[in-house]
């Protein structure tokens, strides 16, 4: 597999390259922003250089980018017939709606987090959802680094929409989002999501279930960026040779036939 990273000079396109050369994987291209003054300096230790035009050479991308990118970069992969494993966050109707067609033509890998261990908590959740119902009040509080540019977190909402399927309801029915002023009672079955900034955190995420005789919380907490990065590219290990398509951790962790 002939890997390319899409945004090599980011947070995450950083991890990707250290973590692809921990994975042996070869990775043949790194972008990055045009008119960024990294373009024609080394990205890997092999010498590959960052290039800010489209990686033709490559038969895999992987975007983690910024949201504004996406759709350019989907007709990019569709025209050169290649697999995509997009980690990018903060999507638009009209970019999710890119995702989609773009899916039909090419093997589309897309997680709002792509570790492991969030992916099990998203199965934990939806189950304990269905055993704890609405008497069990749900509430979503998420931590991210100060430098974090939308919120809620992905993952946050991936969550909330777990509780909501365990839960058999339309999670735009039951969601609020932070709370302000003379807001009243909490309404039963209310699934309430909480978005905090600061410092360095990586990603923290918990999930609360609070009776008036007990709460479960569940919580995951990332400590490094490799945790999202190797999952990304399992992810692009796992659609090599897949047919087109749009595909979750779900499928490539074996939780969906
Ligand atoms: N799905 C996941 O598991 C997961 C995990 C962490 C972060 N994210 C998301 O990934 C995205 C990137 O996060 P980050 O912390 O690395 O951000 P970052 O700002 O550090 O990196 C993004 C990089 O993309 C580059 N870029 C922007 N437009 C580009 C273009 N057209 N072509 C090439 N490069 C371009 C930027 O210059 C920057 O270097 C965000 O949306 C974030 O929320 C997802």
């Amino acid at each position: 597999m002939k890997l390319a990273i899409l945004g090599g000079a980011g947070r995450m396109g950083r991890m990707l390259i250290d973590c692809a050369g921990e994975m042996g994987l070869q990775v043949v291209a790194v972008t990055e922003i045009p008119g960024s003054d990294v373009i024609g300096k080394p990205a890997t230790a092999e010498g590959v250089c960052f290039q800010s035009t489209w990686p033709e050479q490559a038969d895999a991308v992987i975007d983690f980018t910024f949201h504004t990118c996406v759709i350019g970069n989907l007709a990019n992969a569709v025209r050169c017939h290649q697999t995509y494993v997009l980690g990018t966050t903060g999507l638009s109707e009209a970019e999710l709606a890119a995702v989609a067609d773009a899916s039909e033509k090419i093997p589309l890998c897309f997680a709002p987090n792509f570790s492991l261990g969030v992916n099990l908590l998203l199965e934990l959740v939806r189950r304990a959802a269905s055993v704890l119902d609405a008497t069990y009040d749900a509430e979503i509080v998420e931590m991210h680094h100060k430098h974090k540019k939308d919120a809620p977190s992905g993952t946050a909402l991936g969550l909330a929409q777990a509780l909501a399927k365990g839960r058999g309801v339309e999670l735009d029915t039951v969601a609020t989002y932070g709370r302000q002023g003379i807001v009243g009672e909490r309404p039963q079955g209310e699934i309430g999501i909480h978005a905090l900034r600061g410092g360095s955190v990586v990603g923290d995420h918990t999930v609360m279930f609070a009776a008036d005789e007990e709460r479960v919380e569940i919580t995951h907490k990332a400590v490094s960026r490799a945790a999202f990065a190797k999952g990304a590219l399992k992810a692009a290990q796992w659609l090599s040779g897949k047919e087109p398509g749009l595909y979750n951790m779900r499928h490539v962790l074996g939780f969906e036939a």
